[in-house]
């Protein structure tokens, strides 16, 4: 199995480039912030117990995200490889994936960073808030929010990659196009 995490910033790109690259490559999406969305459109439990993180920038405690992300797992049993979109964003989340796919005899095949200057990205937030409706791309306080969560529990995971080989990095700046063929360049050298 081809196991990747996109992983960067908030507004990075990485959903745009999933829907690309999960064609691409024949693997299964999963997107934590959007299967919370579904949860908080759907006025689910979980939806309940995460919206007021997710509203204010923060995030969703580990032990509910970990739970939720082990269920989407295995419920595609006969997926080739998964593209882990927005998870995993603390150290401890991280450990419980490895630990997770070891029971399966399976690995993180590689992480791959979309990079971009934090100025660029808000902007590019508050350009989507005005449409989107969501909730945490309303104001620049709630944005901001979010590079603090980055900053301190998300950023350590570059390191814990590092660690392991296992980490990647490509301008996230460019067309949508070609950034793609940045990341394509990346999994297809693994
Ligand atoms: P999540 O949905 O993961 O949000 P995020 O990380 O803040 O990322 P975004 O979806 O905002 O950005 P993106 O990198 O996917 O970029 P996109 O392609 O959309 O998480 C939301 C919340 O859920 C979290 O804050 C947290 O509360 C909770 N949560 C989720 N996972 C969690 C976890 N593991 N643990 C705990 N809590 C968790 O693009 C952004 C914009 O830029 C779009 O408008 C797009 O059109 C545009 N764009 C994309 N590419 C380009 C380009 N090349 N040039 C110009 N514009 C571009």
């Amino acid at each position: 199995m081809t196991n990747i995490v996109l992983f960067g910033k908030p507004g990075a790109g990485k959903g745009t480039q999933a829907e690309f690259l999960k064609g691409k490559y024949n693997l299964t999406h999963l997107s934590t912030g959007d299967i919370f969305r579904f949860n908080i459109k759907n006025e689910t439990e979980l939806g309940k117990l995460a919206q007021t993180y997710i509203n204010n920038g923060g995030l969703v405690p580990d032990e509910v995200t970990i739970k939720m992300l082990q269920s989407e797992v295995e419920a595609n049993p006969d997926s080739a490889g998964f593209l882990f979109d927005g998870f995993p964003r603390t150290i401890a989340q991280a450990e419980a994936l490895d630990a997770f796919l070891a029971t399966k005899n399976e690995k993180i095949t590689a992480t791959v960073a979309l990079e971009a200057d934090d100025e660029i990205l808000v902007a590019r937030l508050l350009e989507r808030g005005k449409t989107s409706g969501r909730a945490d791309d309303q104001d620049e306080e709630k944005i901001r929010n979010r590079y603090q969560e980055y900053n301190e529990k998300t950023a350590p995971l570059i390191g814990f990659y590092k660690e392991q080989n296992k980490f990647y990095a490509v301008n996230g700046i460019g067309t949508i196009a070609e950034i793609t063929e940045r990341l394509s360049n990346v999994i297809d050298n693994l």
